[in-house]
């Protein structure tokens, strides 16, 4: 899958999808428009950035190729926009051609909402991974669509969802898993325990190259990034001390059983720091890192986000969380800062998928289906929910989270090496036998 900038995804998930493409910025191609043959590196909506000041105008150059394709075999049609050949042609249209393209995509969109249906009945099982106010939120919004399907339901963190979808991976209990970052998607989809879905409204995502699997196994429907959240009482009783804005900072002495965070086996809130970590600094560095930072863990908790909130109750100096839940605990009155570590930070998309083997395959689709949606995106700050969105026509809510410095991310490597990465901590850094609740 292609890697993207940080700076490119900040503008991804904060352009608003400006009608057409004649208002972007950078002037269009001009006189009916261009062949371009891919380099290396390229992936579509870099073009579109590059040919008009737009990388949600991405769908205009894979429309305007695969007509091409139909008259011209000299082209060849883009099955999946999340892939395109070094050396493979494609039309880059001009002006008018591609607002033409625009709007025939636009309109594509507009049909793949969802307006849900009274006469469609069963259980869907769903394993909820996102904060449990979401998950008790979200699911009678989606039985104001289908009221009559009944919705099963357990919340639990990533890991522990990776490991309970691999126990029943002969007979599943659950038919979609909704929340907790790809890193474990990709995990288990390399596992085979996700069933690949063509959902109609992946159209909506914003960049399908970094929000879906290139098979579809599963699709991104939430943005987060990581920060610290200080325990403003903590600084307070220990003048001089200031709130950390850098990693290296939580391995000095100060911060000696000050620090808390959640452990990588049940969390994918840690196995992002832990991932980022070693992004940063070089495996090598980067676990070195790890044990002079364990060595400041006061304990190390189950949960991503309750480290924010132990902090934030005075039981630890600071902590490593999703931004988004630190400004949850915030919101609701605890005396917390947020930084981020200005050398880069990690983020993560939150998925969905369909698990394979699902009992109930048709309505876990339709709450995929849903999940794609910027109505069903848009109800998470309603819940307390402060992710960014992945889909064009909803806008992030807290846009702030996102305008720091992102480390690009590699969602392959940390996905196709969670388990080693997450077996290494446990063996040699901190084992996972008395986590803190
Ligand atoms: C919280 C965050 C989500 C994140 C999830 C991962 O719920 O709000 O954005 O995906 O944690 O949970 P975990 O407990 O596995 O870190």
């Amino acid at each position: 899958m292609k890697k993207i900038l940080g700076l490119t995804l900040v503008a991804l998930l904060l352009f608003t999808v400006v009608a057409g493409v004649a208002s972007a910025a950078a002037p269009l191609p001009q006189g009916g428009g261009q062949e371009y043959t891919v380099q290396a590196d390229d992936w579509l909506s870099k073009l579109a950035e590059k040919n008009y000041g737009d990388v949600l105008a991405w769908p205009v150059i894979w429309k305007a190729t695969n007509a091409k394709a139909t008259e011209d075999d000299s082209f060849a049609a883009i099955a999946n926009p999340n892939v395109i050949e070094v050396g493979q042609k494609l039309w880059i249209p001009d002006e008018s051609e591609a607002a033409q393209y625009f709007e025939e995509f636009s309109a594509e969109r507009a049909a793949a909402t969802t307006t849900g249906s009274p006469d469609i009945t069963g259980e869907l099982n769903l394993l909820c991974v996102v904060e449990l106010e979401w998950c008790e939120g979200q699911i009678p919004e989606f039985n104001k669509l289908y009221p009559g399907i009944q919705i099963n339901w357990i919340r639990m963190s990533s890991g522990e969802s990776l490991t309970r979808l691999r126990n029943e991976a002969s007979n599943p209990q659950f038919d979609v898993w909704w929340g907790g970052p790809i890193d474990s998607y990709i995990t288990a989809a390399k596992e085979g325990l996700l069933e690949p879905y063509d959902s109609p409204n992946a159209v909506n995502l914003r960049d399908p190259q970094l929000m879906k699997a290139p098979d579809n196994s599963w699709f991104g429907i939430y943005i987060g990034t990581l920060g610290f959240a200080t325990n403003l009482d903590y600084l307070e009783a220990h003048p001089g001390l200031v709130a950390p804005t850098s990693w290296d900072e939580l391995i000095k002495p100060e911060w000696k059983d000050q620090v808390l965070i959640a452990h990588p086996s049940s969390s994918g809130t840690s196995y992002t720091a832990l991932c980022t970590i070693l992004q940063l600094r070089g495996e090598e560095a980067g676990w070195e890192y790890m044990r002079a930072f364990a060595d400041n863990v006061l304990q190390f908790t189950k949960s991503g986000s309750a480290p924010a909130r132990f902090a934030g109750s005075g039981e630890a100096g600071t902590s490593v969380v999703f931004s988004h839940d630190i400004v949850k605990q915030i919101e609701a009155g605890l005396p917390l800062q947020l930084t981020f570590p200005a050398e880069g930070t990690g983020y993560e998309i939150g998925g969905t998928a369909l698990i394979k083997g699902a009992k109930n395959p048709d309505l876990a689709k339709l709450w995929i289906d849903w999940a794609l949606t910027p109505a069903a995106q848009e109800l998470g700050p309603k819940y307390n929910a402060f992710q960014a969105p992945t889909v064009i026509g909803a806008e992030a809510s807290r846009p702030e989270l996102l305008e720091v410095n992102l480390i690009n991310y590699d969602f392959d490597y940390c996905g196709n090496n969670k388990s080693a990465f997450v077996d290494r901590f446990t063996n040699e850094i901190a084992n996972a036998d008395a986590l803190k609740e």
